[in-house]
């Protein structure tokens, strides 16, 4: 392993059913089953940097003094995530995310924050900080948080800021990104721009790179003043797209931090995210570093693309 990647935001238990269709205001449906399993935008993006391989991965979050707490840090653990900077909450319980996924592999997902809302920084963190190659984030957890993570880290380590949920951003926040991972609805979220390329050069006023996911059509990489890196998606059939982004930031993160070329990080990223959309549920649908060379080679030809 030769980078290390640091991932500060959610826990979540993830509660989801499945039905035919996505119920309507008022409407009451039935689902045949429940299932209970992790999720957490933070947490998923680091069970994704470690299954990778590569990089050493650190999770830092917080959890409920509560089973679902318990399960997340052995389920963390088992993926392979160091969790000693995931704090305990006396207070508030483990962040609970309410899923609903249609048979088109449509979701609706409500989350309620929990323990995240109180994440902090501890010792453990701080030095993790100060020694990663790569710090991704998400807004699953307080700004206030992820600013102090990133003014935490080294100087060189880069910061990948995933804007999920999209909110309009802390401008000291903003300052401190070097890559900006948004999709098509969140970079229209943050501008106001129906067209993504408007979008895309309105973000790059703010940081120096933006990476936009793009589902199905791939992504692409702008740097302000340079040409883009344009990465096409493996055609699959969707099943559940839920955490889908999660993997691909997580993969992105680890290839970085392992020094992987830009291209071939985002070809493995997107290679992985088609493996994840396949499968149900969050972190149960992350694929091995083995699973997604296999795909990235199958997509892009041998090793290098
Ligand atoms: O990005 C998918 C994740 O969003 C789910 O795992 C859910 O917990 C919510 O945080
Ligand atoms: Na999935």
């Amino acid at each position: 392993m030769s980078g290390t990647v640091v991932v500060v935001g959610s826990i979540n238990v993830d509660v989801s059913v499945t039905v035919e269709a996505l119920p309507r205001p008022g409407e009451t449906l039935m689902a045949g089953s429940v299932r209970r399993s992790g999720g957490g935008k933070g947490a998923n993006q680091a069970v994704a940097a470690a299954r990778a391989g590569g990089a050493c991965t650190l999770m830092v979050g917080c959890v409920g003094d509560d089973g679902d707490g318990a399960d997340m840090r052995r389920s963390l653990t088992a993926s392979g995530v160091d969790v000693r900077a995931v704090t305990t909450s006396l207070d508030e319980p483990t962040g609970t995310a309410l899923i609903t996924v249609d048979a088109a592999a449509e979701n609706t997902i409500v989350v309620a924050a929990g323990a995240n809302g109180v994440v902090r920084l501890d010792d453990v963190a701080r030095e993790a900080l100060a020694g990663a190659d790569v710090v991704l984030a998400q807004l699953e957890i307080p700004q206030t948080v992820v600013l102090e993570a990133a003014r935490a880290r080294r100087e060189g380590a880069l910061l990948l800021l995933n804007a999920a949920p999209w909110a309009p951003l802390l401008p000291e926040l903003l300052a401190e990104v070097d890559v900006l991972v948004v999709n098509e609805h969140e970079a229209r979220g943050l501008t106001g721009h129906d067209d993504v390329d408007e979008a895309v050069e309105t973000l790059l006023a703010d940081v120096p790179a933006v990476l936009v996911t793009l589902g199905a059509a791939g992504s692409r990489l702008q740097r302000r003043g340079e040409d883009a890196v344009t990465v096409t998606t493996p055609r699959v059939t969707a099943v559940d797209t839920t955490g889908a982004g999660d993997t691909f930031c997580g993969v992105l993160g680890a290839a970085l931090a392992a020094g992987e070329p830009e291209r071939v990080a985002l070809q493995r990223a997107s290679a992985a995210a088609s493996i994840a959309v396949e499968r149900r549920g969050a972190q149960d649908a992350v694929p091995t570093a083995d699973e997604t060379t296999r795909r990235h080679d199958d997509t892009y030809g041998g090793p290098t693309g």
